[in-house]
């Protein structure tokens, strides 16, 4: 049923309101379609979206590839259960391993899930080859999920005590600090686990020296380095994998978000020689179903077809500029990231204003805190995209100078 006017969009919200369980505080807007780089809500108000669902919609909204696989693999299997391979959770595992250099696969739905079955396997590790070491390392301000057990990985002081008792077995340690790292190595270490660049902690990009020094001392040591590529992976930083950056290789990778272009999907990967779990360790009803592979093997080799990694860099780089024409006019400050997963901190603490204003002038982008702003669009914008998205931006940010923006969503 489609809702249009006003009426319709209130009772839809006070329902919302009667039946959703909080959990998030939301705009009072209905959001109802998607094409390409823009979505509507039930108003017909147009949005210019710039987080891309949370660096997750990789080939824009609805795009006709999905569409079709969507609508051809539910006429023929949606769901055979987890006991039978299916095939195309065979090509699917087959195009990921052929292009990750990994040679392993698990598929979950969610990122959170993911992650889960990387601290799973380098537990299982940790207990086979380790005398039973189960710690994992992770570092501040990184965020792996909201299961009770990527929570505890999360680093975020705040997450420690939310929902105690944590999951023992995780410590935390300030990024970059070698130092650090290594007084919390110790003999129950079985892994360190870390994003490339630290997406919701507000686009914080790891020196690669550091990350050379990981992978030696995890060499040396005889523990597993674990590469949360949830939010990097799939093209989004200009490389298909972010690792690609470094030059090294994790001996676990775990992907979502752009794997599945919006369908729930994740996936771990992993070295043969950690093909280590016993039947029954890891599973769930929904691995590997015939729907979601068949979406994920179509967005990925449409994210190859189209060279999107290379689009998402060239892009990246113009928008960088973009925001750096602006920069002094407006006191942006550290303009970073890699491709088109970028940030910039506002000289005050307005991000959440800054968002709110830009929705009711059509565009839609993010704030992880009060003074950064994060842009994630879908892989597929345009340098007219990027135009627009500047130009709204800029009002928005006058507005704001001149105390004349008053908000109303
Ligand atoms: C780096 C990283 N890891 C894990 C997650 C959790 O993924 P999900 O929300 O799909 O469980 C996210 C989500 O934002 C993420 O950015």
């Amino acid at each position: 049923m489609i809702f249009e006017g006003k009426q319709e969009t209130s009772a839809l919200l006070s329902e919302a309101e009667r039946s959703i369980l909080f959990t998030a505080k939301r705009p009072q807007l209905v959001m109802e379609r998607g094409e390409g780089m823009y979505v509507w809500d039930t108003e017909d108000r147009r949005y210019l979206d710039f987080i891309g669902g949370w660096a997750v919609t990789c080939l824009g909204h609805s795009p006709q590839v999905m569409i079709d696989v969507l609508s051809q693999q539910a006429a023929h299997l949606i769901n055979v259960s987890p006991a039978f391979y299916n095939r195309p959770m065979i090509e699917f595992a087959n195009l990921l391993t052929r292009i990750s250099g990994f040679q392993r696969v698990f598929f979950g739905s969610t990122g959170a899930e993911a992650n889960e079955s990387a601290i799973k396997l380098a537990r299982k590790y940790g207990s086979l080859h380790k005398g039973g070491a189960y710690e994992i390392i992770t570092t501040t301000n990184s965020f792996h999920g909201r299961t009770l057990a990527t929570m505890s990985a999360t680093g975020k002081a705040k997450w420690q005590q939310l929902f105690s008792p944590s999951m023992p077995g995780f410590k935390h340690v300030p990024l970059h600090d070698m130092n650090a790292m290594s007084e919390a190595i110790g003999p129950q270490t079985c892994a360190i686990m870390l994003e490339l660049i630290q997406g919701e902690g507000g686009v914080n990009e790891v020196d690669a020296d550091y990350v050379k020094e990981l992978r030696r001392r995890c060499d040396d040591e005889g523990i597993l380095l674990i590469f949360d590529e949830i939010q990097t992976g799939i093209g989004r930083t200009g490389k298909m994998f972010a690792y690609e950056h470094y030059g090294i290789q994790p001996d676990i990778m775990t992907l979502a978000k752009g794997i599945g272009g919006g369908f729930p999907l994740s996936a771990m990967l992993t070295k043969e020689i950690y093909n280590l779990f016993d039947a029954g360790d890891q599973g769930g009803t929904y691995t590997g179903q015939p729907l979601g592979m068949a979406v994920g093997l179509a967005v990925v080799n449409e994210v190859i077809r189209l060279n999107l990694p290379q689009h998402a860099e060239e892009q990246g780089n113009y928008l960088l500029g973009k925001l750096r024409d602006v920069q002094q006019t407006y006191g942006l400050q550290n303009i970073r990231g890699k491709g088109l997963m970028l940030a910039f901190d506002l000289p005050e603490p307005l991000g959440a204003e800054l968002v709110a204003a830009c929705l009711e002038e059509g565009l839609i982008i993010n704030s992880p805190n009060a003074h950064t702003i994060r842009l994630m669009p879908p892989l597929i914008v345009s340098k007219a995209n990027i135009d627009d998205m500047i130009t709204i931006l800029c009002h928005v940010m006058d507005r704001i100078r001149n105390n004349e923006h008053n908000p109303t969503l």
